[in-house]
């Protein structure tokens, strides 16, 4: 029997040795291989992150290129998954779509049972890649729409907009949606990161993992997150009610307010800095700052009331409604961005392998206990 005090969610446990990306929750500090996340916010593309993050440093301008041109070549979804993508019920929401598809995708994966490292950057390509055909594509079918065709001229940001709208995005939409997936990318040993690196450590195989994880990232106490702080801000509009007091409901009523809290960060999100000015500056932008204001009100309550900040999920909210992204996106474009993340740790996981098993304090009946027969029940 064992005799350790359990943490209760894992809090504080170190986990794993990684390379990847570092947290200073007191600071507020992110850096992704030692780069400060604001300087990669304001500085890098999503393509140039993702680089960086499987492949440990900041690429050339050749590797950049071939980079862009191996992701490009990827946009492709083999036929028998665009017709699963038909198929499927049309009152599941993306999420679930998303995660049946990727699981789909390893049938059609030349290297699927193939973990060693090369095969895992390959994959990393294709379902970096297919993650966002995958979201835009299925949007598409369940409108009634056409698929539109990917184009390899686009960056990932710039193409997964075209493809979910049919229309080339604005460059002020591309930039904000591109530093977007940036400040999404990654995060450490957050829960679908470390589910994936579990599943990936029993040496099953990299779909396998991203599936779970887009499995965990559907909970409303991760990714889903930034769906329900939009619902909240929609049924505030509906019903006409002031923002603070809706909220103040809500915390009488014992509820989480989502887009508030976090397990690491005990001061801001440094993500949540970024996301909160592209917010104004769309809203702003669009003759529309309803969402934001709203969005102000709330965070300036909650942080005087609760003392909680603004997570990364609080205003990407009110900046996706903003670019006319429904709601039911937002969580699938979460993993569009945090597949290259997940791709990291899974690459990093193989590469120094060992099962990730823990234990339990055994809290049940006392051992040795009696087993009655059934008849004496
Ligand atoms: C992120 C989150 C899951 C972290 O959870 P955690 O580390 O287990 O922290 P806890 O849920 O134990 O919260 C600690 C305290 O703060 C309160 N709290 C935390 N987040 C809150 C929120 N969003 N709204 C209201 N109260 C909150 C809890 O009720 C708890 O209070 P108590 O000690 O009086 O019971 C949690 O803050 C949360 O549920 N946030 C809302 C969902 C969300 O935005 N998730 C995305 C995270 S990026």
């Amino acid at each position: 029997m064992t005799t350790a005090v359990a943490a209760r969610g894992l809090e504080g446990i170190v986990a794993a040795n990684s390379g990847i990306c570092w947290i200073d929750g007191d600071a507020g500090v992110l850096a992704y291989r030692g780069i400060d996340i604001h300087e990669l916010a304001q500085r890098s593309s999503f393509e140039e992150t993702a680089y960086l993050l499987w492949f440990g440093a900041l690429p050339t301008v050749a590797q950049l290129a071939d980079f862009r041109k191996n992701l490009a070549a990827a946009r492709t979804l083999p036929p028998e998954v665009l017709r699963l993508l038909e198929s499927l019920p049309k009152n599941g929401t993306p999420m679930e779509v998303l995660r049946t598809a990727v699981s789909a995708l390893s049938f059609y994966d030349a290297d699927e049972k193939n973990n060693d490292h090369d095969a895992n950057v390959r994959k990393s390509y294709r379902l970096t890649a297919q993650i966002a055909l995958i979201v835009a594509c299925y949007d598409r079918i369940r409108k009634g729409k056409p698929v539109v065709a990917a184009d390899p001229t686009l960056s990932h940001a710039g193409n997964f907009l075209w493809m979910l709208t049919g229309e080339k995005p604005s460059p002020t939409a591309e930039k904000a949606f591109d530093t977007a997936l940036i400040l999404h990318a990654d995060h450490e040993l957050n829960a679908s990161t470390f589910a994936a690196r579990v599943i990936a450590a029993t040496l099953s195989d990299a779909h396998s993992a991203v599936t779970g994880a887009i499995g965990a990232l559907k909970g409303p106490l991760h990714g889903g997150a930034n769906e329900a702080v939009m619902r909240i801000l929609f049924a505030i509009d509906k019903a006409g009610a002031d923002p603070v007091e809706y909220v103040r409901q809500m915390l009488a009523d014992k509820k989480k307010v989502s887009g508030f809290g976090h397990r690491v960060y005990h001061t801001e999100d440094p993500r949540a800095t970024h996301l909160r000015r592209m917010s104004e500056d769309l809203c702003k932008a669009s003759g529309n700052s309803k969402w934001f204001e709203m969005s102000r009100k709330i965070e300036v309550y909650i942080k005087e009331e609760k003392k909680l900040n603004a997570n990364v999920d609080f205003y990407s909210a009110s900046m996706y409604t903003t670019l006319g992204i429904d709601v039911d996106l937002f969580t699938p474009i979460f993993a569009v961005s945090r597949i290259a993340g997940w791709a990291a740790h899974i690459i990093e996981q193989l590469d120094d392998n060992r099962l990730i098993r823990p234990r339990a304090e055994y809290i049940g009946p006392e051992y040795p206990a009696p087993y009655t027969p059934i008849e004496q029940r």
